[in-house]
């Protein structure tokens, strides 16, 4: 069992300092904090940090509006964070902000060994600005109306209505987001990182084991069509750090939020005994590195970060693990629905081991996204923590206290079954490790159906009314409390306070490597109830006051920026997967314009006998009447959306860019409306 200590180092991505932490970010912290607490519970030096991403337009922005200095905001956000975190029991060993004297030190001496090393390019760039504010502004805050379509209230690079591409400055009637100005074109000096330059490096460094599969075949696309230089510059007013050597130029927010991670660890070095940085960071270091991450900041992640900290002298990251997205009932987290979910709103309502319990169930090592399934979440949680695991002990501790007075049996008995659940935790530390906790809590549950079907069988509420068969109770009970000691073990990762309950009822420290030795003859204390079972109800209320929060918020500030952040890795689906979509052959009865509607048609499909009234953005493309009595397919089980116009029931498939190009499927001569699609 014995293995030697490593020394590891974690940060889990660095949340924007001008938002609420919601549930799609908790998917992060909680994926991270229980890798954590599995190398903790497995006796590794593992350190956890984090922080608040501080700098950029959009804070200094959000700041001006409220009325206070940017440094007042971003302090009262981290103060919220920190509350939200530690309420989630997240525990970073320093959750700090990038806006920091060590991020400023590492974001300079980084940059200048890039400069000294030739790879920081400087050239005129022509961009869009905001003459009354005078400020240059990034297409996301500049709207107008699109070129192609006319829609109006447009971002400044592409049109939601039509997907058209454009720069501001080829808008109709572009305006500053800031200021309602018509931006001008102007020219200033900008500073680019040379990632061309770092080609071959970085086709070995993803090759190397450090990424996912699926992330490094991804950017292998990238690397293959050739890399372009990084602007890592923006000009001021900008909320972040001057570039050394400049005047007015500082460094873009992503230059310096990767070197938070530092920052951070560095911070907590400098009052911690026995934690050396150079040790964690300098080139050739022995000590292990991860990152997680959501798929939307790979590229900053596995790109721009290994080339800096290489070319800097510092040691590359270990690994980068990427997540996926949280979706609620199977869709993006929406204000309208209420499913946008602030880490808050769900504490006002439910325990957050429920949903750390919830996501470890459904993570796997992938990219793919997680749904947080309302209905499947009150089940899973109910039946597998209260129904089977919290049941072992709940069922026979009480036996123990009443009848025993807290004594548990002193002689060994069902050795076979407790050392197939001893020999399980190999298995299960093994899925800890490569972050399969689904596997993990499969395992972990299919443990507890042994454990409770052991303890019907045995019955010991019919043995504990007879004297004599009273004994056995005893050790009926001994053995389902050791059972439940090594599960709780194996579950401490997930749900610590449970299990810190857990451990104050055994009289028992649960650590990985001590779970063989056995509570045969020691005494237990007084059983206090470890979980109550979730109501639906309280899941409504949570809904409730997510939609009241949507509707009393102001219109939200602009995005922001995530320059190249591109998207996302189709996740790979299972055929069960495919199946559940209802695909059929629908006939269009009826098509029309709706009114007041920029990019919809109403659609009147028939299904062979059942109609369905289907709402679709094709209007750029389709006349009504070219598309009456044609075959078409369309997603029959999608669930029902209330729009503003009425309520559409299904969606139907089409391909193409948009615009005039979206192109309709249509089914072969002889297919007939209603028939299912495979
Ligand atoms: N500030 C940057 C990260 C800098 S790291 C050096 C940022 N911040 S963020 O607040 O937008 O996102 C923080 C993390 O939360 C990212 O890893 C992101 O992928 C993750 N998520 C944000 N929304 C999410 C979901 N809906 N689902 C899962 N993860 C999501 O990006
Ligand atoms: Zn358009």
């Amino acid at each position: 069992m014995a293995q030697s200590q490593r020394k590891i180092l974690v940060t889990s991505a660095l949340p924007y300092a001008n938002g609420s932490i919601h549930l799609g970010h908790m998917l992060e912290h909680i994926q991270t904090d229980i890798w954590v607490r599995f190398q903790k519970l497995r006796g590794h030096l593992c350190t956890a940090v984090c922080a608040d991403d501080a700098h950029g337009t959009a804070i200094m922005i959000k700041a001006e509006q409220n009325g206070i200095t940017s440094e007042e905001l971003i302090e009262g956000v981290r103060q919220e964070h920190m509350a939200d975190f530690n309420d989630f029991m997240i525990g970073y060993d320093n959750y700090y902000s990038t806006h920091s004297p060590e991020n400023r030190a590492f974001s300079e001496e980084i940059y200048k060994a890039c400069r000294d090393n030739g790879k920081i390019a400087v050239r005129s760039i022509t961009q869009a600005y905001d003459p009354e504010k005078k400020m240059f502004l990034a297409d996301r805050f500049i709207k107008g109306t699109c070129p192609k379509c006319k829609a109006e209230d447009q971002y400044g690079d592409n049109c939601e209505v039509c997907s058209a591409t454009y720069t501001p400055m080829e808008m109709i009637n572009p305006r500053s987001v800031y200021s309602g100005a018509t931006p001008i074109e102007k020219e200033s000096e900008h500073y680019f990182f040379k990632l061309p330059e770092f080609q071959e490096f970085l086709q070995k460094w993803t090759r190397s084991g450090t990424l996912q599969d699926q992330v490094a075949n991804k950017l292998a696309e990238w690397l293959d069509s050739g890399l372009q230089e990084w602007d890592i510059s923006r000009d001021a007013p900008y909320f972040g750090f001057e570039i050394p050597d400049t005047e007015g130029k500082y460094f873009y927010v992503w230059l310096d939020a990767p070197i938070g991670y530092m920052a951070s660890f560095k911070n907590l070095c400098d009052r911690t005994e026995g934690l050396d940085f150079d040790e964690y960071w300098k080139k050739g270091s022995e000590t292990e590195l991860y990152h997680f991450i959501g798929k939307d900041i790979i590229n900053f992640h596995a790109l721009f970060w290994p080339a800096m900290l290489d070319c800097a002298g510092y040691r590359t990251p270990t690994a980068v693990n990427a997540h996926g997205y949280v979706t609620v009932d199977g869709e993006k987290m929406s204000k309208s629905r209420g499913t946008f979910i602030k880490a808050r709103t769900y504490l006002n309502h439910l325990d957050p081991q429920y949903l750390r319990y919830y996501f470890a169930a459904k993570l796997n090592s992938r990219v793919d996204d997680i749904d947080l399934n309302l209905t499947d979440f009150v089940q899973r949680v109910n039946s597998d923590v209260v129904g089977k695991v919290v049941n072992i002990a709940s069922r026979t501790a009480s036996f123990i206290n009443k009848k025993f007075d807290g004594q548990l049996l002193g002689t060994p008995a069902q050795e076979a079954m407790i050392n197939e659940f001893i020999a399980a935790g190999d298995t299960i530390a093994e899925y800890y490790e490569t972050r399969e906790y689904g596997r993990a809590m499969r395992e972990i549950m299919r443990l507890a159906d042994i454990a409770n079907t052991y303890i019907a069988d045995e019955e010991p509420w019919v043995k504990a009314k007879n004297e004599e068969t009273l004994p056995q109770v005893q050790e009926i009970c001994t053995v389902s409390l050791n059972l439940f000691a090594i599960l709780a073990t194996y579950l401490k990762p997930v749900l610590p306070n449970l299990v810190a309950d857990a451990e104050a009822f055994l009289n028992k420290e649960l650590t990985w490597d001590n779970r063989s030795e056995l509570l045969f003859g020691q005494s237990v204390n007084t059983f206090k109830p470890l979980m109550a079972r979730i109501d639906a109800k309280q899941i409504e209320a949570m809904i409730e006051e997510g939609k009241e929060e949507a509707a009393a918020q102001a219109p939200t500030t602009p995005a922001v920026e995530t320059e190249l952040s591109k998207d996302p890795i189709a996740a790979e689906i299972n055929f069960d997967d495919f199946a559940k979509v209802d695909l059929r052959i629908a006939l269009i009865a009826k098509a029309e314009h709706v009114e007041k509607a920029n990019k919809l048609l109403k659609l009147t499909l028939d299904l062979g006998g059942e109609t369905r009234t289907v709402f679709s953005g094709i209007k750029s493309a389709y006349k009504p009447e070219d598309l009456e009595g044609k075959l078409t397919v369309m997603v029959a089980n999608l669930a029902p959306r209330k729009m503003k116009f009425g309520l559409s029931e299904g969606m139907v498939l089409a391909a193409g860019p948009g615009g005039e190009e979206i192109y309709l499927l249509e089914p072969h001569a002889g297919a007939k409306p209603g028939q299912r699609v495979m």
